[in-house]
């Protein structure tokens, strides 16, 4: 008997693919909606792969409400939603505001409108610790009570604008409730390297970028600077396994679909608690992987952030959840991952 029917807008990429993974082991049944626009229709083998089960996909650009509609009455009975399908990539965003508007807000209000319609119960929402900005050094680590700061790109603009979406709709009566989830660096991938991070093109993000330089087909990752206020001048950040990250999202359907909230609305970080920097992480993958990184140090990225990590209490007190994964075993998996995609041909 399944514990209920869970559609994962988005459920291909990278985060929605591991959450898609915990969801199955968890008991429920997966719907897939991905537009493949940042991801390929291979990832549902690696969950088949890893489960035993293959969730139903279709593939739609959830922009299309009268067609999104269509595919969930052709598979009646969704319970709930996690909506990861949004575009992130910063300095896109920066170059192309109004495709990333209309993408991330409208795929949100199609899915709050069909969720009131079809009587789907509750919503999943894939925030992130951009909202908060750089917090004030002396509110770090960060909690969710810290105050929202005005949005450094288009991308993070449109996390603040659909939170308060989801909590307008819902104060305005709609008929479900929400759980808000702020991420904060979520890397590594599943310790069975059947499903990982697949960066399109040149990797944005350190974790795919440090990894291609580790098996070679980058020369040297640059790092965007040393001269913060850290203690090594490099940038801190609160790197959170994936598979850490998913098993959050299996934590939260659970505590909104059997009602153990009063409150409609709740939001949660999702963080180890620990902050580490750039060097750091490379003289940690390094250790772990017995494969060295080589780097220079470049100027600052423009955009970035100096230093944000979490106070994950909340979450481990209210959730029940804990990240439990250790930042060498995580980028071992990263490391294990890069490696499968060199033997399959993929990178
Ligand atoms: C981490 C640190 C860089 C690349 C962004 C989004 C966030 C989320 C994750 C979507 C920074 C440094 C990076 C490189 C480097 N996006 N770096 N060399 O910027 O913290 O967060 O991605 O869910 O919302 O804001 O992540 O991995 O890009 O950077 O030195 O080649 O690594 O300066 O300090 P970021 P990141």
């Amino acid at each position: 008997m399944k514990k209920g029917k869970i559609l994962v807008a988005g459920g291909m990429g990278y985060i929605g693919s591991h959450t898609a993974v915990e969801l199955i082991n968890a008991g429920y049944e997966v719907l897939i909606i991905d537009d493949l626009s940042n991801s390929n229709a291979d990832v549902l083998d690696g969950i088949e792969k890893i489960t035993g089960t293959r969730p139903v996909f279709v593939q739609q650009d959830l922009k299309d409400k009268e067609a999104t509609r269509a595919i969930l009455k052709a598979n009646p009975g969704v319970d709930g939603v996690i909506l990861f399908a949004a575009y992130k990539a910063v300095g896109e965003s920066v170059r192309e505001p109004l495709k990333y508007y209309r993408n991330n807000i409208v795929t949100l209000i199609n899915q709050l409108e069909l969720m009131a319609e079809l009587g789907i119960k509750g919503i999943v929402f894939s925030s992130s610790c951009t909202v908060y900005g750089q917090p004030d050094v002396s509110h770090l680590p960060v909690t969710e009570k810290a105050p929202i700061q005005p949005a450094l790109s288009p991308y993070g603009n449109t996390k603040q604008i659909n939170e308060e979406i989801i909590r307008d709709t819902i104060h305005a009566g709609a008929p479900f409730k929400s759980i808000i989830l702020r991420y904060f660096n979520p890397i590594g991938a599943h310790p069975s390297a059947e499903i990982g991070e697949l960066p399109n093109g040149v990797p944005q993000n350190l974790i795919p970028y440090l990894t291609q330089t580790a098996i070679g087909i980058r020369k040297e990752l640059s790092v965007f600077g040393d001269d913060y206020h850290t203690p090594d001048g490099s940038c801190i950040r609160d790197y959170i396994n994936v598979v850490d990250l998913a098993k959050a999202h299996v934590v939260a359907m659970d505590r909104m679909l059997e009602n153990r909230s009063d409150e409609p609305v709740e939001i949660f970080n999702l963080g180890t608690g620990h902050g580490v920097s750039v060097l750091e992480l490379i003289q940690t993958f390094e250790k772990a992987t017995d494969v060295k990184v080589p780097y220079r140090v470049v100027g600052r990225r423009e955009g970035d952030i100096e230093q944000v990590w979490a106070n994950p209490e909340k979450a481990n007190k209210v959730l029940g959840w804990k990240a439990e994964v250790s930042l060498a075993d995580t980028l071992r998996s990263a490391w294990n991952w890069q490696k499968r995609l060199r033997e399959r041909g993929i990178q």
